[in-house]
């Protein structure tokens, strides 16, 4: 049987890491394309140097040309600009739409089947910007931000109560921004509320740590924003759905009535609980919030309608 094929725009920070991680698994060929070719050959041959010493037989690699992207079962869109000094937000949001817009013509054209994960920010406009150039079903474009900022929440968790990351189960849900909403009534250690664990204190303090994630990275990093983090979270939701895992991950998702508005939010992308499969988003999982989060969640609603309305999509 011939392997899937992945495809992972943007040979970057985050590409290049998922690149790796996905041929250590041997989940499928990969291409890695970026505007600058010479990054996305050299660091697809320096992967496959890699392959005889990690013993993965995994192919990936590099190109400048979106006819060897063709077919893929997913592409995974990173490319974009980091935000620079003088740069404001919309001076970001703007560039890299025209990045995002681009770059999803090309998948429409070359991989009209394919499973599309954006990663680009600003994370749930971006996915829109993908669902509406594309035109491919809502089931099959997502953005990935929830299970990255879950992550950092369960990681956080952990480290404050030395249990183990493996027994944590944590939740965010909302934008991909400042106001993301961690929902501790959901966030459990072996099951038992994670309420048991640790004070309201100690809990809020981390839900902020967790909000600025990113930027506590950027902080120490200076020339960058965090890429091992977001790169396993994408691992984990391609696996899910070429294994079919059915794993309940939050992902940021196109809402409207047919699936059920979500809380009020309807024709945005915004992080929510699905269950992702073989089909993508098989399932949106609600939950009952309470009074704190449910003016948490409309917050962040807000905030990512601000920005799609300034696309004018
Ligand atoms: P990076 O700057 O290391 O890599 C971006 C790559 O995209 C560069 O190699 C660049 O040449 C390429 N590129 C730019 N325009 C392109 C185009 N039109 N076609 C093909 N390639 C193009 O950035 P990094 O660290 O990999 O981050 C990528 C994106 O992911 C950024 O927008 C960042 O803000 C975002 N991000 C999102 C997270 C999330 O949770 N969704 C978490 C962390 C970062
Ligand atoms: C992060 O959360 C910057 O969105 C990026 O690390």
């Amino acid at each position: 049987m011939d392997r899937k094929k992945i495809t992972i725009v943007g040979a970057g920070n985050i590409g290049s890491t998922l690149a790796l991680l996905l041929a250590r698994r041997e989940t499928a060929d990969i291409t890695l394309i970026d505007i600058n070719e010479g990054i996305a050959k050299g660091k697809a041959l320096d992967i496959m140097e890699a392959s005889p010493i990690l013993g993965f037989n995994a192919h990936v690699v590099g190109t400048g040309n979106y006819e060897d992207t063709a077919n893929s079962d997913v592409v995974v869109i990173t490319a974009g600009f980091p935000r620079k000094p003088g740069m404001s937000r919309d001076d970001l949001l703007f560039k890299n739409f025209e990045v995002v817009k681009s770059v999803s013509e090309q998948i429409k054209k070359y991989s009209p089947n394919a499973f599309v994960i954006v990663v680009t920010n600003p994370l749930d406009v971006m996915t829109y910007t993908a669902l509406k150039v594309t035109g491919f079903p809502k089931e099959k474009v997502l953005g990935m931000a929830g299970a990255l900022d879950a992550a950092r929440f369960a990681y956080f968790i952990s480290e404050k109560t030395k249990i183990s990351v493996e027994n944590i189960r944590a939740f965010v849900i909302g934008g991909h921004g400042d106001d993301m909403v961690p929902l501790k009534n959901y966030t459990t250690i072996s099951g038992v509320p994670v309420t048991k664990f640790l004070s309201e204190e100690e809990l809020n303090k981390i839900i902020e740590r967790t909000r600025f994630g990113g930027g506590e990275i950027v902080q120490l990093l200076k020339t960058g924003s965090a890429f091992y983090a977001p790169a396993a979270a994408i691992l984990e939701m391609v696996i899910s759905i070429l294994w079919n895992k059915r794993k309940i991950i939050p992902c940021s998702v196109y809402l409207d009535g047919e699936i059920g508005e979500y809380y009020g939010a309807s024709g945005l992308c915004v992080g929510v609980p699905i269950v992702l499969g073989r089909n993508g988003v098989e399932e949106i999982i609600k939950l009952d919030l309470s009074e704190e989060e449910w003016q948490q969640w409309k917050k962040s609603v807000e905030s990512v309608k601000r920005l799609v309305e300034k696309l004018h999509l």
